[in-house]
């Protein structure tokens, strides 16, 4: 029986924050079809020497589906290889949904997403008790509709760590928009390209966001992670209290 249609995440950039399995798929496949706008080309290298290869920044999702459908069905192993991690932000439905059109078997491989490599960059956690216990990821503006109910006013009121996908070009409106929530020196960690040799990643007070964001020209693979957690705090999680007792750490 042929292999399913493998969708890999690539995780964020560095081939060593792919998952083993995620490595075991892209060294085994036939054909790689691989986002090569936001992967990195070290991980596609990984590939054997005789893998069919297709980059797809410039192809369209009707080029896309068959060429996986073509190599599927001539019995090849077809990896589809997205950035980061496939529950966001990846258009694997779409692809997905043709798939099962066709009764084609697939299956999906997680990966890092670029906000976990942002805050393992800065050596941080994102959720601290009495501060902040919830991490939203999402996006402002741009083509995708965003439903009213999750506009970024909406979100920023929460005052949670924030993770701010696709939004570099709306930072101005972004900036705006946070600081009626949050104050002003809440720390705003930007990363581009978190975890490839270029990387740029810094925490700055969010009245600076729209300013650093313009001064190092970033448009384009970059996250912003707003959080009160960015602050170093001492207070502690009770899990790890003595005085707290669960099943793996009965009362002594
Ligand atoms: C199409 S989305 C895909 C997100 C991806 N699935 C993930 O889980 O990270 C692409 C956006 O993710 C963010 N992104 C992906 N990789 C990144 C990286 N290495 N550094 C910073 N941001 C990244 C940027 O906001 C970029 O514009």
């Amino acid at each position: 029986m042929n292999h399913p249609i493998s969708f890999v995440g690539a995780g964020p950039g560095a081939p060593d924050l792919l998952t083993l399995r995620a490595a075991e798929r892209i060294r085994h496949a036939d054909v790689l079809i691989w986002t090569d706008s936001l992967v990195s080309p070290e991980i596609a290298a990984l590939a054997k020497g005789d893998c069919l290869q297709v980059r797809t920044s410039r192809l369209t999702l009707e080029e896309v589906v068959p060429q996986l459908i073509e190599h599927h069905r001539a019995g090849r192993h077809v990896v589809r290889l997205h950035d980061g991690d496939t529950a966001l932000y990846s258009a694997i439905n779409e692809q997905i949904c043709a798939l099962n059109d066709e009764n084609i078997p697939v299956e999906v491989v997680p990966g890092i997403s670029a906000y976990q490599a942002a805050a393992a960059g800065l050596g941080s956690e994102l959720t601290t008790p009495g501060l902040v216990q919830t991490i939203v990821l999402s996006r402002a503006g741009g083509r995708t509709g965003i439903p009213e109910r999750e506009q970024l006013h909406h979100l920023a009121s929460l005052r949670a760590s924030l993770c701010l996908y696709l939004s570099a070009r709306h930072v101005e409106e972004v900036q705006t928009t946070l600081l009626e929530h949050y104050p002003g020196d809440t720390p705003v960690a930007v990363g581009y390209r978190v975890g490839w040799p270029d990387q740029l990643l810094e925490v700055v007070p969010l009245n600076e966001m729209v300013e650093f964001t313009q001064r190092h020209d970033l448009i384009r693979t970059t996250l912003y992670v707003i959080s009160p957690a960015l602050n170093r705090s001492t207070s502690r999680s009770r899990l790890y209290s003595p005085d707290h007792d669960h099943l793996f750490r009965p009362k002594r």
